[in-house]
């Protein structure tokens, strides 16, 4: 389309079906001119359908948990073999939670769960980096992009620990990107997207309800997952080399919203009608006295 990624080599963590916003990402990057290796867990290459995708985009996929620096060194090795040089971009788009899969309570959670849903969603993000930047594999103004949710910064309960995996996940950009940048010149930041009706987002209890109620608070509407990818492309090609270090809100507008008149016409229906319920009630309560 615009060839901005034309001759750049990276590597895509996440696309399990072509739901995943890394499946979005990859389809963009391929569209912008770019190679890539795809990557995901065992587990899901036989659950998902990404090898359709390595089809479409020409791409090889190398297996990696991102809970395995073993695996993730061969990755690397073998992702700058097979695009025959240095990496300019890298997609971590990987989260899980076991208390959001087993529907345990934020107040009651099994820290055992708790410890793996960090290490999947959060640490392997210094797992990545650290192997990128040990191996020194990635070129001089490459970008390094993480997916996270405003959860980090604001509460919604039904998130669960995954709000405290993408905090963590945040200040892990801004540390490893501080010498990431000084020492390699290489960007780091992380995108804060919207609810996206995708395997990871509906397995949030309540999803419905948060997309919902994004999509009336937004001026601009939810982001999709393509308009992510777009989004992403943007941050992977050299028109924004000097960005770096930062949360970029990708949401239509939410996050620095405080109520929308669509949201306040609904809740003020609500509330009339229950000042009705209460005026009606009134008087029973006297009489029964
Ligand atoms: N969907 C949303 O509403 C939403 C909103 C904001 C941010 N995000 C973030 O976007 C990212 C991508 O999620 P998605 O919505 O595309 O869902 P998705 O379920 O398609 O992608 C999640 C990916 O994580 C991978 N993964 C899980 N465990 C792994 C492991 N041990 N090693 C390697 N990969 C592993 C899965 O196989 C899957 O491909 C996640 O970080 C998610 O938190 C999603």
């Amino acid at each position: 389309m615009y060839n901005l990624l034309k001759g750049k080599r990276g590597i895509i963590f996440g696309a399990l079906d072509s739901n995943s916003i890394a499946w979005k990402v990859a389809e963009r990057a391929h569209e912008e001119g770019a190679k890539f290796v795809l990557t995901n867990a065992p587990v899901a290459l036989r659950l998902g359908t990404i090898s359709e995708l390595a089809k479409q985009t020409g791409s090889e996929i190398v297996p990696a948990d991102a809970t395995s620096i073993m695996d993730l060194e061969n990755l690397v090795d073998k992702a700058t073999k097979i695009l025959g040089g240095k990496i300019d971009f890298v997609l971590h788009s990987i989260g899980m939670s076991v208390n959001v899969r087993r529907g345990n309570h934020y107040t009651l959670q099994d820290y055992n769960f708790t410890k793996t849903g960090w290490d999947v969603s959060a640490l392997s993000f210094h797992r990545v980096m650290s192997v990128l930047y040990k191996k020194d594999v990635m070129n001089e103004w490459g970008s390094i992009v993480a997916l996270t949710y405003m959860a980090a910064q604001r509460v919604f309960p039904d998130y669960n620990d995954m709000a405290d995996n993408k905090a963590y996940l945040e200040s892990v950009a801004r540390s490893f990107g501080y010498f990431f940048g000084r020492d390699k010149k290489v960007r780091v930041n992380t995108i804060s997207q919207s609810p996206t009706p995708t395997t990871a987002g509906s397995g949030v209890k309540g999803f419905d309800g948060f997309i919902a109620y994004s999509e009336k608070m937004s001026p601009l509407g939810n982001a999709t997952a393509l308009e992510c990818a777009d989004y992403t492309i943007s941050l992977f090609s050299d028109l924004t080399r000097k960005v770096t270090l930062q949360n970029l809100f990708h949401d239509g507008g939410y996050s620095n919203m405080g109520v929308s008149t669509v949201i306040m016409e609904e809740f003020m229906k609500d509330y009339e009608s229950e000042k009705v319920v209460e005026v009606v009630e009134e008087p029973k309560k006297k009489t029964e006295k």
